[in-house]
């Protein structure tokens, strides 16, 4: 079964299709998703923007005014522990999905960069 086929058994939201129909954008929980794929069926995992865990009651300035930095409650670290839990499960599943030559782009601050080094280190991305 083709990826697209399997993925379509699990009928996710679609938002966005390109015109050769190679790329498509989905709505839904990212895990289950990409439970639902074949291994080793992606040629690239681009843009990956995962939470930051930065919502932790603290103060920032935008515009000139004092802001909560609080984006909602899924931003709010769980603990070091299980931070590290979620980003090696996320990073994990998309280790498997990548073909040996894909590629993935991880958006992060560099307050929370350094969260992603050892999954990464211990799935073997090469950097
Ligand atoms: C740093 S924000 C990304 C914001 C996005 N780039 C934008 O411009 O709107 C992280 C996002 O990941 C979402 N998220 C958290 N866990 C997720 C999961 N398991 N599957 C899919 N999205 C998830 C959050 O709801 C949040 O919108």
């Amino acid at each position: 079964m083709t990826a697209q086929a399997q993925l379509e058994q699990v009928k996710p939201d679609l938002v966005w299709k390109s015109d050769d129909g190679l790329s498509c954008l989905y709505h839904g929980d990212s895990l289950e998703l990409m439970a639902s794929l074949p291994a080793e069926s992606v040629d690239c995992i681009i843009w990956t923007d995962p939470p930051y865990n930065l919502s932790n009651d603290g103060i920032t300035c935008v515009a000139g005014r004092m802001v909560k930095v609080n984006k909602g409650e899924w931003d709010r670290s769980q603990d070091i522990k299980l931070d590290h839990e979620f980003n090696k499960a996320w990073l994990t599943a998309c280790y498997r999905l990548l073909k040996p030559t894909g590629t993935i782009w991880v958006t992060a601050l560099c307050m929370c960069i350094h969260q992603l080094a050892l999954p990464c280190s211990s799935l073997a991305f090469v950097f």
